[in-house]
């Protein structure tokens, strides 16, 4: 029997993760929501996944323009992350953050601890997501520390020596 749904939402808030903030472009439209469905899927080739919920915008401009970029969020961009979680903005968000084109014209956001410019390998429909995986075309890196995300909390990394 499948487990209920408020049950499942409620074990999966003991995965922790980083925040994203997958970015995406087709011709003139400039798009992009926080995601925490991000894993790196094999090194050779270059492979990494997101899953988008079908009903956000960010599907429909990752499925028209068949690239899309992950920017990994940096310990201080957790207002950008809500910024790009909110419903209400939705088509002002990449107004309210300064960022740059990336080499397949993705934005690629400033600040980011890193960012994987990435074209549509496979589109996988599974539920109410799509899995995306993508061939990674280009990175950029930094040595910022990471958000992170916890039971619903935004957290920090604590050094542990
Ligand atoms: C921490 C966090 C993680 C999220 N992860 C995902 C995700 O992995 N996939 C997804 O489709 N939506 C995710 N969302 C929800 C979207 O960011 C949100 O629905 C957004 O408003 C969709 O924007 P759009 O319709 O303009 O593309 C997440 C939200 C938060 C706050």
């Amino acid at each position: 029997m499948p487990v209920d749904q408020e049950a499942f939402k409620q074990a999966l808030r003991g995965w922790a993760s980083g925040v994203t903030v997958v970015t995406s472009r087709s011709g003139n439209t400039v798009h992009g929501m926080t995601v925490s469905a991000f894993s790196s899927v094999s090194a050779d080739p270059p492979l990494v996944l997101v899953c988008a919920n079908r009903s956000s915008t960010t599907h429909r401009v990752i499925e028209q323009g068949g690239v899309f970029a992950v920017n990994i969020l940096a310990a201080h961009q957790r207002e950008i992350s809500n910024l790009f979680a909110s419903p209400n903005n939705e088509d002002t968000r990449l107004d309210h953050v300064t960022w740059t084109e990336g080499v397949t014209g993705v934005p690629i956001l400033d600040e980011a601890l890193v960012a994987l410019e990435c074209t549509v390998t496979k589109a996988h429909r599974e539920g109410s997501h799509t899995i995306y995986v993508g061939r990674v075309e280009a990175v950029h890196t930094s040595d910022r520390e990471p958000l992170l995300y916890y039971k619903g909390c935004y957290r920090s990394l604590l050094c542990e020596e």
